[in-house]
């Protein structure tokens, strides 16, 4: 791989190159959704399964409510179901992410068109035992505050779980931010994946935060 690509893929080395805009968002991954789970298992993508291990390692209940957040076509949920989980939820900013979604038949209700962002406006707070983002914390996609969003649609004493790829992390202020929510005691830190397996072209860190305040 050069030095000036992100990924060797060439989708995913595009979507870490958007801009954070929604519609740009929107748009890309409406034209990816049909080749997305192709593209993504030959990069040996593993952060679904990681994320749903680990959460199952502190939330042993198969009747928790989850809320996968930026759920793409589904491949966290399908690893959520196989653990176990039986009542999660999925939003995506790409209505034909979610159909796709909608098609692995894993999800109690999915909605598509919802910005992160803008997520408490359709969700109500305090309302999942655990909300997980994988892969959306990256490159081009959301801003380290849309934590603050998910953490208000988790219930107090929940969990949260966001993936973070290594780039991100150095070039964004995700620790700043996590930093504040501590001191805050709004969270604590139950556990991080530092440098873990994410796919063939890099690494990621896993966050597991337990909603404080
Ligand atoms: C790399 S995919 C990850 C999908 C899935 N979580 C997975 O692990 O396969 C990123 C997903 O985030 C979604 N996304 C990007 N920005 C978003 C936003 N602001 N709000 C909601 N979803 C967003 C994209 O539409 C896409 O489905």
């Amino acid at each position: 791989m050069s030095d000036d690509k992100i990924s060797s893929n060439p989708a995913i080395d595009a979507a870490m190159r958007l801009d954070g805009d929604p519609q740009n968002l929107r748009d890309y991954y409406d034209d990816w959704a049909r080749n997305y789970n192709l593209d993504i298992t030959s990069a040996e993508y593993s952060g679904p399964a990681i994320s749903a291990r680990l959460l199952r390692q502190y939330l042993d209940d198969s009747d928790a409510s989850l809320l996968d957040a930026g759920c793409g076509t589904g491949l966290v949920g399908i690893e959520l179901q196989a653990l176990g989980y039986r009542r999660v939820d999925g939003f995506d900013l790409s209505e034909s992410m979610i159909e796709q979604a909608g098609a692995s038949g894993v999800y109690r209700k999915l909605a598509g068109s919802i910005d992160m962002m803008q997520a408490a406006r359709s969700y109500a707070a305090d309302s999942y035992d655990a909300v997980l983002s994988v892969g959306v914390f990256t490159l081009g996609h959301v801003p380290p505050e849309a934590m603050e969003v998910l953490l208000q649609l988790t219930r107090p004493g929940g969990l949260l779980l966001i993936s973070t790829r290594t780039h991100y992390y150095q070039q964004t202020d995700f620790q700043p931010l996590v930093d504040k929510l501590l001191a805050e005691a709004r969270i604590e830190l139950v556990k991080l994946l530092r440098d873990a397996p994410y796919n063939k072209d890099g690494d990621a860190h896993y966050w597991l935060f337990r909603r404080t305040g």
